[in-house]
């Protein structure tokens, strides 16, 4: 039978830690491929006490021997994506070789930028606080099919229909009585697709299938988060991609059949950056230890990050809308010490208590939050602690299926693998 395809994504609000599990689980698969979102992420990842950040490169990339695949279903900005190379180039990681790129990939312009600021001021205080990096205005112009494609880059006509869109938006923002993009953002622009020329452009639902049939193993990696999922999240405070399971299908093009394993990563704790919802939100000293200790400040915008307790009603609902068969918890290491920490196992909405995720959450919704024990300080050598363990068993009864990766800290190191392993 031909091999299956595993899908790693986000089971809550983004930033749980994806680029880590990615990175140490890369080893076992043969591709690695990205199936949305775009320069709006930021995978952390951190070994031989170097950091790494990547916003449109899969988090395998470190890996000998990896192929590494930007799916149709990721927005790319050529800017953001020459920078990325030529970091990666820089300490000797040659992409040339290693990244595949989706001719149907679509293209972020300098414009779209610029729409992306557009729309927030207009929005004003209800504002989703996007990270301005153009993500909602090129999915708009994708599914009003209007946009641009990496393969496009191969047409003769290409600065043709670049210009053509140009003019679009410049109307669009005129409209909203703000500046078009400055013309050396466009040069800058011009110069950096011809990076994205050169790399290897791929029909990546052919080569996905190709890799399967010939028995490699790929894991679909996602960005954001389930709760940030344009369709299941808290709209709208959400991104513009479905950041579910299903998205693999689409953003890839692999059958929803050919999925095998669903892992869903999440941290011990919550965090969301920018506005909307957010039931278990602390804006006490425990959420400021939270974010201290778990150094809580956006990877990509710097921004600090709202921190909450574990919603497990959420992480719920994150299970059964993308099938997830296994969850990493990350940063345990962060709750080590507080004496009390607390889990919310419910909500109160306008006076009824319910364990589901409402329609909306952006009215008066209470968590309802369980005591539970803490637990000291974490070792990768050691058994984890009783309470750590008991946190653990907590959350696997809830949510109905098991943890089998815990993190114990930013390196590839501090790793513990339990009931068998994430990897095969
Ligand atoms: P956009 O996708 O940049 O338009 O942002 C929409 C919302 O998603 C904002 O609240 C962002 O803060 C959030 N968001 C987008 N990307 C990420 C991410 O990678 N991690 C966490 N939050 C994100």
């Amino acid at each position: 039978m031909a091999a299956r395809m595993d899908v790693l994504l986000g089971a809550q609000w983004g930033d749980e830690g994806k680029g880590k599990v990615v990175d140490v689980i890369a080893p076992d698969y043969e591709v690695i491929a990205r199936f949305q979102g775009g320069p709006n992420a930021g995978h952390t990842l951190l070994f031989e006490g170097q950091k790494h950040v990547l916003h449109t490169i899969p988090s395998g990339v470190f890996r000998t021997g990896t192929v590494n695949l930007v799916g149709n279903g990721v927005v790319i900005d050529p800017i953001i994506f020459l920078k990325e190379v030529n970091a990666l180039m820089a300490i000797g990681v040659d992409v040339r070789e290693s990244l595949l790129v989706s001719r149907r990939a679509h293209l972020i312009l300098p414009t779209h930028r610029a729409l992306d600021a557009a729309s927030e001021a207009e929005k004003g205080s209800s504002k989703i606080s996007s990270t301005l990096k153009g993500i909602g205005p090129t999915y708009m112009d994708k599914t009003g099919r209007n946009g641009l494609r990496v393969g496009d880059l191969e047409l003769p006509d290409f600065k043709g229909r670049f210009r053509s869109l140009v003019n679009k938006h410049e109307r669009l923002l005129a409209m909203y009585d703000r500046p078009g993009a400055p013309k050396e953002a466009e040069e800058e622009w011009l110069a950096a697709v011809q990076t994205l020329r050169s790399m290897k452009l791929v029909d990546s639902e052919h080569y996905l299938d190709q890799a399967l049939r010939s028995g490699k193993r790929v894991l679909a990696e996602g960005a954001q988060g389930t709760l940030l999922d344009i369709d299941f999240g808290t709209y709208p405070f959400v991104t513009s991609s479905n950041t579910i399971s299903a998205g693999a299908c689409t953003g890839l093009g692999v059958a929803p059949n050919r999925i095998e394993k669903v892992v869903g990563i999440f941290k011990a704790y919550c965090t969301r950056v920018g506005s909307g919802p957010f039931p278990t939100e602390l804006e006490d000293a425990d959420g400021e230890q939270i974010r201290k200790v778990g150094q809580e400040f956006g990877s990509t915008t710097g921004r600090p990050r709202r921190c909450g307790w574990l919603d497990l009603p959420a992480l719920h609902y994150a299970v059964m809308i993308n099938g997830i068969t296994e969850l990493a918890m990350m940063k345990s290491d962060v709750l080590s010490g507080m004496e009390r920490i607390k889990v919310c196992t419910g909500y109160t909405v306008n006076g009824t208590a319910t364990d589901r995720m409402p329609y909306d959450i952006t009215g008066r919704i209470e968590p309802i939050l369980e005591k539970v024990d803490g637990w000291g300080e974490l070792h990768t050598n050691e058994a984890l602690p009783d309470g750590l363990e008991r946190y653990i068993a907590l959350i696997e009864r809830y949510v109905g299926v098991p943890i089998t990766l815990v993190s114990l800290g930013p390196d590839r190191a501090q790793t513990v693998l339990r009931q068998g392993t994430l990897v095969h």
